[in-house]
């Protein structure tokens, strides 16, 4: 069996390839390094550089390493670039993929794991979101996964594909330093960049029907989210998954943001007051998995907790950083 692993380079990319490669499972790399670094692979995975945009090279990629699987992660993931971007995210997301799964099928790949995210669901308003609950995501972003998802699947019928769609919570933390994510996108680098600036964590929105007031997400350690791609590679090759599976992928316990918040004033010992500010458009109340299918289908549960999460994403950030 060869995997690829398209976004390689980037942030789960690369956990995904070094869990795959520490089981002993064979990787091949794709990037197009737009927001990846070779640097995160190590030197026995080879990379190749392009995109999921160009199918030549695809098929090319596809039958030199005589891909069996592929995991596939390449896409943007900004919100709010998909807002103010919708063609772009539509065409790279959607059409990257539609291009890969011609080459997959052309090449008669067998294995499909797609990248899929929370971000399907909008605001259900459930307690406990299950993979049931109704998808009407609220962005772009949210939409090319949903559009993805139903593509994965119509094409795994059509061509005998089996596939699996992994709807990832918030993802944070890294399984060491110079793996993290070094973007300032998600609530855990936003907090770690306002202590560096010297300046109090925002918290926006204070006012929401949850018992501190603060949203509640879902937090999944980035080590854990790549055991979980390892647990449905492994299914997907051994024979045990076919047709098609969604699942979401999750601890199923919720995280207030100020609960959140509170933990990296532990890790990093800067426990000072936040500011609350107004709520942003946009944001759930509450998110969180339920995480059973994931369990029963997979034979996966989530191990590492909010406090190991922080604080790997803490040294990894000073590494970035410097501090
Ligand atoms: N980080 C999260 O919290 C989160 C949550 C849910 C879902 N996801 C999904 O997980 C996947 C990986 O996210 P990430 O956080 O590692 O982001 P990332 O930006 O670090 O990784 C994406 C990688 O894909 C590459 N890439 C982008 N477009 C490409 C293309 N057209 N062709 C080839 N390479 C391309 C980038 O260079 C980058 O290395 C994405 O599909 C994202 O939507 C992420």
């Amino acid at each position: 069996m060869t995997w690829l692993i398209t976004g390689g380079a980037g942030y789960i990319g690369a956990h995904v390839a070094r869990a795959m490669t520490d089981a002993g499972e064979r990787v091949v790399a794709l990037d197009d390094l737009s927001a990846g670094s070779p640097a995160r692979l190590s030197a026995d995975v080879p990379l190749v550089r392009g995109s999921s945009l160009d199918g030549e090279l695809l098929k090319r990629v596809l039958a030199e390493h005589g891909v069996t699987g592929v995991v596939h992660l390449a896409a943007r993931k900004q919100v709010a670039e998909s807002v103010a971007q919708p063609t772009r995210y539509y065409r790279e997301n959607v059409g990257g993929l539609a291009t890969l799964l011609d080459a997959v099928a052309e090449a008669g790949v067998a294995h499909f794991v797609f990248s899929s995210s929370a971000a399907v669901y909008g605001d259900p308003g459930v307690d406990l979101i299950t993979e049931d609950t109704p998808c009407a995501p609220v962005n772009p972003y949210g939409e090319t996964k949903l559009a993805g998802e139903w593509l994965v699947r119509a094409a795994g019928r059509a061509h005998g594909i089996a596939t699996v769609c992994l709807r990832y919570f918030n993802v944070a933390g890294a399984a060491a330093p110079e793996l993290a994510d070094t973007g300032v996108f998600n609530i855990v680098p936003m907090v770690f960049d306002r202590l560096t600036r010297d300046e109090a964590p925002r918290i926006f929105g204070d006012d929401y029907p949850t018992p501190d007031g603060t949203c509640i997400r879902d937090y999944i350690h980035v080590a854990d989210l790549a055991d979980a791609h390892l647990a449905a590679a492994r299914r997907l090759s051994d024979g045990d998954l076919t047709g098609d599976l969604t699942v979401n992928i999750g601890r199923g316990e919720g995280v207030s943001v100020r609960e959140l918040i509170a933990v990296v004033g532990e890790v990093t010992g800067d426990t000072r007051a936040p500011l609350v500010e107004g709520r942003r458009p946009g944001d759930a109340p509450r998110a969180v998995a339920s995480a059973s299918r994931a369990a029963e289908r997979l034979g996966w549960t989530a191990r590492r907790s909010v406090h190991e999460m922080v604080d790997s994403a803490w040294r990894g950030w000073r590494l970035h950083r410097g501090t």
